[in-house]
């Protein structure tokens, strides 16, 4: 039987970097440090408790996990302010279903992060990408004449962006907020590991209606596998996506273990540091071997140019490191992992580079 797929599904691959079991996974920017022991333990306490109110559906509003996450962010953001959903995918996907849909328009600037016209497709929106400057900045002028042009109805600017790293200035996105005839989502997916003086676009949102700054626990707080991603904006925006979610879609086992995930802030933070420290060092040495890198406040670098990338990223799967092969011609992208794992990257490349 020919299946009654939708049209502009037919023939598309399923989204996501190879998952391969290799020794040092440095492809899909995730925190290379599992939860230290005392975390583990209370994490698997809390699920234990909540295991025994199984039968029951969860707090549909998750409102303990509101006031935890509004708390983390600070900067007078309030509970009814925040929504969660699992993964800032599940959330982006949700502002999608709300504010886009047939006959409107989402917007972003390549490159940038590769899941944005999946979720415009699967909301049925149409999708329209603008470009980064040859350093990945994002040009204002530009900017706003994609905007005057195409009226979007959401606007996607990941900073740090995915897959280069930059951030963008508070100037930047001020003007696209006060341009844009819709939503304005800033994805600070990677926004812990901002480099100091790196501004967030969190200080803009008591004073920007139409701004949205998403988040996600699954970088900084070292929790991808449980899924939680949130975001900050106005209650009337918050509301907007009450309405197009799935009923309890927040599992009582991700709330429960999100909130011992905040409950432990400090300490998962604490490794954000030494991440931070690892990728500055990691740029240094990039540089210093006379490759281009592209200034990172992420947990990543994207280095090249490389002739035949793929040589390259083919030349380190042989060596147990399995990078990214993502971003304009000729680039890589490499997560920052543990100084051991870094170890062996280097040497790896130096292998590939030199032979
Ligand atoms: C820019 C950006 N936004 C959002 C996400 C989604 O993260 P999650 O769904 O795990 O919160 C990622 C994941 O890599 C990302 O790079």
């Amino acid at each position: 039987m020919v299946l009654p797929l939708r049209e502009e599904l037919r023939g598309i691959e399923p989204y996501g970097a190879p998952q391969l079991d290799v020794p040092v996974a440095l492809n899909v920017n995730e925190n290379p440090y599992p939860p230290s022991e005392a975390v583990a333990r209370d994490v698997a306490e809390a699920v234990a408790g909540v295991t025994r109110t199984l039968n029951r559906y969860p707090d549909r509003e998750f409102s303990e996990l509101r006031r935890g996450l509004a708390d983390y962010l600070g900067h007078g953001v309030m509970p009814e302010q925040v929504w969660a959903a699992n993964g800032s995918n599940e959330v982006m996907l949700q502002l999608l279903q709300a504010f886009g849909g047939p006959g409107r328009v989402a917007v972003s600037f390549a490159p940038t992060y590769s899941m944005y016209p999946e979720y415009a497709r699967d909301a049925m929106t149409g999708w329209v990408v603008g470009h980064r400057e040859e350093d990945f900045s994002l040009d204002v002028d530009h900017a706003l004449a994609v905007i005057a042009e195409h009226r979007p109805s959401v606007v996607l600017l990941p900073s740090p962006n995915n897959p280069t790293g930059t951030a963008l200035p508070l100037h930047t996105v001020r003007a696209v907020c006060e341009a844009a005839p819709g939503v304005v989502v800033i994805d600070e997916a990677y926004g812990e590991f901002r480099r100091t003086g790196t501004p967030s676009a969190l200080e803009l949102l008591s004073t920007t209606p139409n701004l949205v700054v998403s988040r996600t626990m699954s970088k900084a707080f070292a929790l991808a596998g449980a899924r939680l991603g949130y975001l900050a904006a106005s209650p009337e925006i918050c509301d907007a996506l009450r309405v197009v979610r799935l009923p309890y879609h927040l599992s009582a086992v991700t709330q429960t273990v999100a909130l011992v995930a905040l409950r432990h802030a400090d300490e998962l933070l604490a490794r954000v540091d030494d991440l931070r420290q690892e990728r500055d060092r990691t740029v240094d040495w990039l540089r210093a071997q006379g490759l281009e890198v592209a200034d990172s406040d992420a947990n990543f670098c994207l280095f090249g140019r490389f002739e035949d990338r793929h040589a390259v990223w083919q030349g380190l799967l042989d060596r147990g490191v399995l990078i990214r092969e993502t971003g304009p011609d000729g680039w890589l992208r490499v997560s920052v992992g543990t100084p051991e794992e870094m170890a062996a990257f280097r040497t790896a490349l130096m292998e590939v580079l030199q032979p």
